[in-house]
This record gives C-alpha cells, sequence and structure tokens, in this order.
C-alpha cells in the first residue's frame, strides 16, 4: 500500500519555544494511521528542540525547509545534510517557490539540494509550479516539465523522491487549483516520470499538492486518483485545521 503524505511547511514562523509547544499539542491531538504519513517542517532553529521533545515516539516526521548542496566548510549561513540527519530529519524540502522566487534558486541548484539530500539518506520533497502568467500563457507543462528534467538531470536516487505540485498562484493566496486543474497536472508529471525513469517508479512514488490547502477542500483534493498527499503553508499553523487535514476522508 503506498501511505499518503500530510506535510506541514511552517516557514518563518515559530520561534524554538512556540515550536516545542505546538509539536506537543499535535504529537498529543493526531492519532496514528496505517495509511498516512505526517510531516512537519518546523525553521532550522525549532529542528532540535522538537526533535529531542518528539524523540521519535510519535506519529510526526521531521523535515527542514532547505540544505545546503555542500558537505561542509566555509559556507556561512549554510546548513548541512550531516547536521539535519543527526536531528533526526527524515525529509528535505527543495526548490520551494520561495526559495526560487525570493531568493534566487534555480534548477541547477536545487538539483544539486536533490542529490546532496538522497544521497544522505533522506527523501527530498522537490517542489515545482508554474506562475500566474505561464498558466495563462499555455505554459504549464512546458515550465513544469523542464523544472522537473533540470531539477533531477542525472539524479540517480529516485526511488527517494517525493514531488510536490505548488502552482505559485495558489501559494499563500487562498486561491487554491481545482481538484481537476491540480489532477491534470499530477497525471502529467506521473507520465513524465514514467519517461524520464520508468512505469514503476512513477507508480510507486509520492506526487503531493501544495496551495492553500484548507480544512475545506481537503477531501476533494484527496479523492483525486494522482494525488498522494498535501503540503500545507498556512493551514499547518493552527492545531484544528492541521489535525483536520490529516484526518481527510477520501
Ligand atoms: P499555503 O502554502 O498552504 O499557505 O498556500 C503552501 C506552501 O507554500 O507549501
Amino acid at each position: 500500500m503506498k501511505k499518503s503524505l500530510i506535510a506541514g511547511n511552517w516557514k518563518m514562523y515559530k520561534t524554538p519555544n512556540e515550536s516545542i509547544a505546538f509539536a506537543k499539542m499535535l504529537a498529543e491531538n493526531i492519532k496514528l494511521y496505517d495509511d498516512r504519513d505526517i510531516l512537519i517542517c518546523p525553521p532550522f532553529t525549532s529542528l532540535f528542540p522538537v526533535s529531542r521533545m518528539l524523540s521519535g515516539q510519535s506519529c510526526l516526521k521531521l523535515g527542514a525547509q532547505n540544505v545546503s548542496f555542500e558537505h561542509e566548510g566555509a559556507f556561512t549561513g549554510e546548513i548541512s545534510t550531516v547536521m539535519l540527519s543527526e536531528m533526526g530529519v527524515e525529509y528535505v524540502i527543495c526548490g520551494h517557490s520561495e526559495r526560487r522566487n525570493i531568493f534566487g534558486e534555480n534548477n541547477d541548484i536545487i538539483n544539486k539540494k536533490v542529490k546532496k539530500t538522497a544521497s544522505a539518506g533522506m527523501t527530498p520533497i522537490l517542489c515545482i509550479g508554474e506562475k500566474l502568467e505561464e498558466r495563462e500563457n499555455g505554459k504549464t507543462f512546458e515550465v513544469i516539465g523542464s523544472q522537473i528534467k533540470e531539477s533531477l538531470d542525472g539524479f540517480a536516487q529516485p526511488e527517494r523522491l517525493v514531488l510536490a505540485y505548488e502552482p505559485v498562484w495558489a501559494i499563500g493566496t487562498g486561491k487554491n487549483a481545482t481538484p481537476e486543474q491540480a489532477e491534470e497536472v499530477h497525471s502529467f508529471i506521473r507520465e513524465l516520470m514514467a519517461d524520464l525513469f520508468n512505469a514503476r517508479l512513477s507508480e510507486n512514488m509520492k506526487v503531493i499538492y501544495g496551495g492553500s490547502v484548507k480544512p475545506d477542500n481537503i477531501d476533494s483534493i484527496m479523492r483525486q486518483k494522482n494525488i498522494d498527499g498535501v503540503l500545507v503553508g498556512g493551514a499547518s499553523l493552527k492545531a484544528d485545521s492541521f489535525a483536520r487535514i490529516v484526518d481527510y476522508k477520501a
């Protein structure tokens, strides 16, 4: 059985103390599911205290929002895969649209981050997605296609990968893609992955959706055939809304 993945991206919210209190509340309130993995991605500064607090006893997995593609060295302000692994981090978000569009990360940089993450034994969550004008100009598939091809060029561990389709126009805007719009892109991604790697890998891998996922749209999103989970920003910052999302009914 392929488990779904429900991931919360806290972005630059919550201090270490706020994170501990919040993660504790989630760990107490979210039950164990056989068919879904639940992931929280706090800021770097909260990973260590949250990891200690959870100490492997909870249903919550831990993810980071970014990583360096370098191993170690004179790279001021960067965080390495070794540092993350030691804190129990299992997933790393690579190439979130805020990294691409605000901090100038391109597919080359993201490609190195994906490879570094996987070779360190963690799962990269590679984010891809078109901007509004690209969608309006009929370029969605072209953009998604080149993001995937370039970010995965020479990647030898695709069985470790999660892909997150996050249309940029739907992130933090309250404007989500309709489940049908998302499904259309997810099925395109599935076909492309079968071409680039193989059909079995494409079938077995998780392709998740992100962009204004909320308690009131989660069920219809998760009902789509090619959607294997969600990456949630704003609605993952409140315990009741995240718990409802985790408890989706497909
Ligand atoms: P949002 O963010 O749920 O607030 O739209 C999603 C994301 O950026 O991953």
